[in-house]
């Protein structure tokens, strides 16, 4: 039997693994999902797991927090005794974070094949750390699974072969869409106390809330638009301790709260009059829930979630006019929709991928 082996270790992954697990497992392939454990807060990781019906982790490595050197190289130790103790066929790969590269590079030196599902997004900013990866991670895989066309000139630009790249869809998406029907926006009006009209923040890139006078500057301009609407705002644990310590709730409209699970998060911001967010996956999930969205960072690698969605890259000085403007808008005009987000990219993948396996057996 071939085995295919899915690597995870961040909040961003598991939305992305479950569709690709489900369809490859309909498919009678036998799989195994290793958790690295780099988010590992039950709000970050397990929350994930329960509410989208994913598999238990067939191991959880337990690396934990640590500069980059260190996390990338205990999730290396950790996955080559793995991929040693159980050989697989093909291990896939999700987004952009250390788990990812050191997955793929601990892969490529055990001359396994890999698979990238969300290859070929680029942001053109070697700041990142989540670039870094992602270029690495593409030149590393023999399998590229791209969620926009752009993806795919990114790719053949830096030489990947046609022949690997397979434009499919989004199953962050996928996993939107098949739970639409399951969000309790009333449950999660009550719980929080939600006003009628209301904006939802995320944050956690490094450039954002690492450095004391990013975090002012940012702080300031929140409470600007917490003059326009309330800011409901779950905070991821890497900017809590510089955000509240700049006076983040010296405003009354702003509202902290821990981390939330999907569902009462994409409830949240199903609800909500505007987001903001330096988040890769929010500017996604705002371009199909049609919710505007302002994006805090100075470049995207989800340049369509701006061409055919709801999303606008803004400078933090610009912040309170934009959500003005973005606060005047209907909110049930018509928006356009990415090509393939359509709730099935991780059929297409399945559908790639057991004939690949069926051609190396
Ligand atoms: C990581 C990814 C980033 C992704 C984000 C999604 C990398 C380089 N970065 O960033 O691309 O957008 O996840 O959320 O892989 N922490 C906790 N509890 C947890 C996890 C982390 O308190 O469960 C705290 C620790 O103090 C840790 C810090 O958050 O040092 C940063 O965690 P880390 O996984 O290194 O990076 P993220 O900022 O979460
Ligand atoms: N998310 C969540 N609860 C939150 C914030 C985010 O469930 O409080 C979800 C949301 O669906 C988002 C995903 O987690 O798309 C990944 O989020 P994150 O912003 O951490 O990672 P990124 O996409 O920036 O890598």
């Amino acid at each position: 039997m071939q085995l295919v082996v899915h690597v995870t270790g961040a909040r961003p992954n598991f939305p992305k693994v479950g569709p690709v697990w489900r369809a490859l497992a309909a498919r009678g392939v036998d799989q195994r999902l290793i958790h690295t454990g780099q988010h590992y807060d039950d709000r970050m990781s397990e929350i994930f797991f329960r509410q989208l019906d994913l598999p238990r982790p067939d191991a959880n490595l337990g690396v934990g927090s640590g500069s980059h050197a260190v996390q990338t190289a205990h999730i290396m130790i950790a996955l080559e005794e793995e991929f040693l103790a159980h050989p697989p066929a093909l291990v896939m790969v999700y987004g952009d974070i250390n788990s990812t590269v050191a997955a793929a590079l601990v892969a490529a030196k055990l001359h396994i094949p890999m698979a990238h599902v969300e290859a070929g997004l680029r942001s053109f900013d070697m700041t990142m750390p989540e670039e870094i990866n992602r270029r690495v991670t593409d030149q590393l895989c023999d399998l590229l699974f791209v969620t926009s066309p752009e993806a795919i000139d990114h790719l053949t630009r830096e030489g990947m072969p046609t022949d690997a790249i397979h434009f499919v869809g989004n199953p962050m998406i996928d996993t939107l869409l098949a739970n639409l029907d399951r969000l309790d926006t009333a449950g999660v009006r009550a719980e929080f106390d939600l006003p009628d009209r209301y904006a939802v923040a995320t944050l956690h890139r490094p450039a954002n809330v690492d450095s004391p006078d990013a975090v002012r500057a940012l702080v300031e301009a929140l409470h600007g638009v917490a003059d326009l609407a309330p800011i409901y705002i779950p905070l991821h644990p890497r900017g809590r301790a510089n955000l509240v310590a700049a006076g983040i709730e010296a405003h009354p409209g702003i509202h902290l709260m821990d981390p939330l699970g999907y569902l009462e998060f994409i409830a949240m911001v199903r609800g909500s009059a505007l987001v903001l967010t330096d988040s890769g996956g929010v500017q996604e999930e705002t371009t199909i829930l049609g919710v505007p969205c302002l994006t805090m960072r100075p470049n995207t690698e989800r340049p369509i979630t701006i061409t055919q969605g709801t999303n606008r890259l803004v400078q933090v000085e610009d912040l309170v006019a934009e959500a003005r403007i973005a606060l005047a808008r209907d909110p049930n005009a018509p928006h356009a929709t990415p090509p393939l987000w359509d709730g099935h990219a991780g059929e297409r993948i399945a559908d790639i991928v057991v004939p690949w396996l069926a051609a190396r057996r």
